[in-house]
């Protein structure tokens, strides 16, 4: 019987969704980075946590120190407090708190979350308090997609992702492209079929792609210095064709 598509508001606010990210997004050479960085640093802040993938890591390998995930997703909160414990599962983003003293080591944005911070103010206040909860020798790290490497040409319709579930049945998911980037935003949708549903899911959201030099001047306004950058999880240099910008910033 043919069906129509459910529009989900975004993946990470559904239950069902979010119960899949994990196996959509397996452990990989970026989660290895973050890790090493977890790993020595005394107290960590990791925005948009999601699942909390990598803080559940970090304290099942012994991390003996501070351990804080913060994500408005309250879907994905759901997978992470079913981990390790001993972790501090914030539901909210940056504003929801106050960060004066907070004094991390270590805030790290993970899986391309900071693209999801939109407009220029989102990211000003955001930086900003990123700023504000570093102590004066911490460091801020996270990873932005090459803008100049168009990694959105590769997300077509006849890419599809196939994973297994919990309960065996067989997920797939595709990417479609709304249009041609507006500035330096792209919107694109996610469609999930199979599994439990009896219709696909179809979630649909907006990246912003900030090249290096916006990316320097927003940091530069919140008071947050580039120490390092990076164009893969190899620590390769940054050029044109490099997936990544892996940016390391301390407070100015
Ligand atoms: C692609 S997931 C990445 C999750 C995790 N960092 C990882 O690497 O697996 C993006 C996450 O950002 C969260 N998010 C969305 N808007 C946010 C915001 N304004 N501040 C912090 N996190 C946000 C979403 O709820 C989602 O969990």
């Amino acid at each position: 019987m043919w069906h129509t598509a459910a529009v989900v508001d975004h993946s990470y606010a559904d239950l069902s969704l979010a119960a899949l990210y994990d196996s959509l997004n397996p452990w990989g050479p970026g989660d290895d980075f973050y890790l090493d960085l977890v790993m020595s640093a005394g107290s960590v802040l990791d925005v948009g946590c999601g699942t909390g993938q990598l803080l559940r890591r970090a304290r099942g390998e012994g991390h003996g120190g501070r351990l804080m995930g913060i994500d408005p997703a309250a879907a994905m909160l759901v997978q992470a407090r079913r981990g390790e414990p001993g972790v501090e599962w914030v539901l909210g983003d940056l504003r929801t708190r106050h960060w004066d003293g907070a004094g991390f080591d270590l805030v790290v944005m993970t899986g391309h979350v900071f693209q999801v911070l939109l407009s220029d103010e989102e990211l000003r206040a955001a930086l900003t308090a990123v700023r504000t909860a570093l102590s004066p020798t911490g460091r801020f790290v996270f990873e932005s997609r090459n803008p100049d490497a168009r990694p959105w040409e590769s997300w077509t319709r006849d890419r599809v992702q196939e994973v297994v579930t919990a309960d065996d049945s067989t997920v797939s998911v595709r990417h479609e492209v709304l249009g041609p980037p507006v500035g330096d935003r792209l919107t694109f949708t996610e469609t999930f079929e199979g599994g439990l549903w009896n219709r696909p899911q179809v979630s649909r959201s907006t990246l912003r792609f900030l090249g290096s030099a916006s990316l320097s001047g927003f940091l530069a306004g919140a008071g947050l210095t580039i120490v390092a950058q990076y164009g893969d999880w190899a620590r390769g240099p940054l050029t044109s064709d490099s997936p990544e910008i892996i940016t390391v910033a301390r407070p100015s």
